[in-house]
């Protein structure tokens, strides 16, 4: 339980060992479904470039201000989100309702948790796929067509399941070693990896795919194709993306040492984030618009049936490279699983003091019964709405996309610039007189203001 110091120097869960390994975790988190499968395909759906200059600005001017925020309420109070919200409320004698942040953060990590488990399997299904044709497992000449593969996967609950059990395992396997033994090491191998893969893929792009023109996609703007409901999405997505809004980033602050400069590590930790996303989607067009029969602007299905159709159709080297692809997706997957479960173990490991390992079971069993729901939406159950013509899926990924995290980002801002005494987090944040006036600025007006739009934006259309 939270004590009455106002300010440990170190957390009970672990620390990260420097800058370098807090800045890999950030990066990990923030690295996932969002980037290489979500990015791209919305880039696609809002015509390009005009759409990214504002998915930039909307990281610069709120997500990177946020995400600072999050960092030192953590490290201020070195607990799980719940009980570092509960020890502030206490601290700066404000009212109960604030630890909201803390509980609503945990019940929207487990929520998405649940759901994007099973959107990480099928990037395990492809890669073994691909990798079994590969390794000559399985005769390319039996491979279906993309849009079939994905139709007939999609309608075998079994084979959705046991990808989601798959990296429910994984993530239970590494987060029950704890801070150290477990995320740390897991994740220094897993974004190397990622950082290779994706350069690897980016080479090949480069000399397989139509490259210029996907640079001329991503990067020549076409404002005509903007429209509000881009602008809303751009700035959704740069929520999500930076895992701001639940606590995962505000849990791994708690772990960050006291001499590390906190606004410069989360400008390289957002600079990261938005480098993969761009190269997914540079290495993603070129392959696509290799293929004259494709097109980028297909949505959710560009991964998993537009490009696997491009690979597997003839690429040069396509199915070694879609494995390497998938994998890619997986690992990006896979450290951000571990961060959306990180805030809920923590609160239990200090609520009832009992091993890491039995309660990461535990979660890792609750949270892959939830994603049955998810499973289902797909086959047995996708007739079964939910609200209006939504799944259960559905209704699960907008709930916790377009309304909680925006909120929990809302609250966040509104917490840490009107409610905890300034002097605190001035000396948290050691910024200059004039930069700290900026970010103070833009925490108590510009982001939750941008953010208040969006959310009345996304209330408005959704009624
Ligand atoms: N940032 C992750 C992605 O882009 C998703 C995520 C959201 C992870 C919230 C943790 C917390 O895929």
């Amino acid at each position: 339980m939270p004590n009455n110091n106002p300010k440990s120097s170190t957390s009970r869960h672990g620390m990260w060992q420097n800058k370098g390994t807090f800045i890999l975790a950030a990066a990990g988190s923030a690295v996932g479904l969002g980037n290489i499968w979500k990015f791209p395909y919305i880039v696609g759906e809002n015509g390009g470039s005009a759409f990214i200059i504002i998915y930039l600005l909307s990281i610069v001017l709120i997500g990177v201000p946020i995400m600072m925020a999050e960092i030192t309420l953590g490290r201020e109070g070195r607990f799980s989100p719940i009980n570092t919200m509960q020890k502030l409320v206490d601290y700066a004698k404000a009212h109960k309702a604030w630890t909201l942040i803390g509980w609503g953060g945990v019940l929207t990590g487990f929520l998405i948790l649940s759901y994007y488990e099973v959107i990480s399997g099928w990037a395990l299904h492809y890669a073994t796929e691909y990798g079994s044709h590969a390794l000559g497992l399985k005769p390319v000449s039996e491979a279906m067509s993309a849009q079939d593969h994905w139709d007939n996967f999609q309608a075998s609950p079994l084979k959705l399941i046991l990808f989601q059990t798959l990296f429910v395992i994984l993530t239970v396997v590494v987060i029950s070693k704890g801070v150290n033994e477990g995320l740390e090491k897991a994740i220094v191998w897993l974004m190397s990896a990622l950082f290779l893969l994706l350069l690897v893929l980016l080479f090949y792009s480069m000399f397989a795919g139509a490259f210029a023109q996907s640079v001329n996609y991503m990067f020549n703007p076409d404002w005509s194709k903007l429209g509000v409901r881009s602008v809303i999405t751009a700035l959704g997505h740069a929520f999500f993306t930076l895992s701001l809004g639940m606590g995962a980033i505000m849990a791994y602050g708690s772990y960050l040492p006291e001499d590390v400069h906190i606004p410069s590590t989360v400008i390289l930790i957002a600079l990261l984030d938005t480098v993969v996303a761009i190269v997914a989607g540079l290495v993603i067009f070129a392959i696509v618009f290799a293929n004259p029969a494709l097109e980028p602007g297909a949505g959710p299905g560009l991964l998993f049936i537009t490009l696997s159709s491009a690979f597997m159709g003839g690429m040069p080297g396509g199915i070694f490279f879609g494995t390497l692809f998938f994998i890619l997706v997986g690992v990006a997957a896979l450290t951000s699983l571990i961060s959306l479960t990180e805030p809920a173990i923590a609160w239990v490991v200090e609520k009832y003091n009992v091993s890491r390992a039995r309660i990461a079971i535990t979660i890792g069993v609750v949270a892959w019964i939830l994603g049955l729901g998810t499973v289902f939406s797909f086959n047995l159950w996708s007739d079964f709405h939910l609200i209006g013509n939504q799944t259960f899926f559905d209704v699960i990924d907008a709930a916790t996309s377009n309304i909680m995290l925006p909120l929990g980002g809302l609250f966040t801002a509104l917490f840490i610039g009107w409610v905890m005494p300034k002097e605190q987090i001035f000396k948290q944040l050691s910024l200059s007189e004039l930069g700290f006036k900026a970010w103070q600025i833009v925490i108590r007006w510009v982001a939750p203001i941008g953010v208040a739009i969006v959310f009345l934006y996304t209330y408005i259309s959704a009624s």
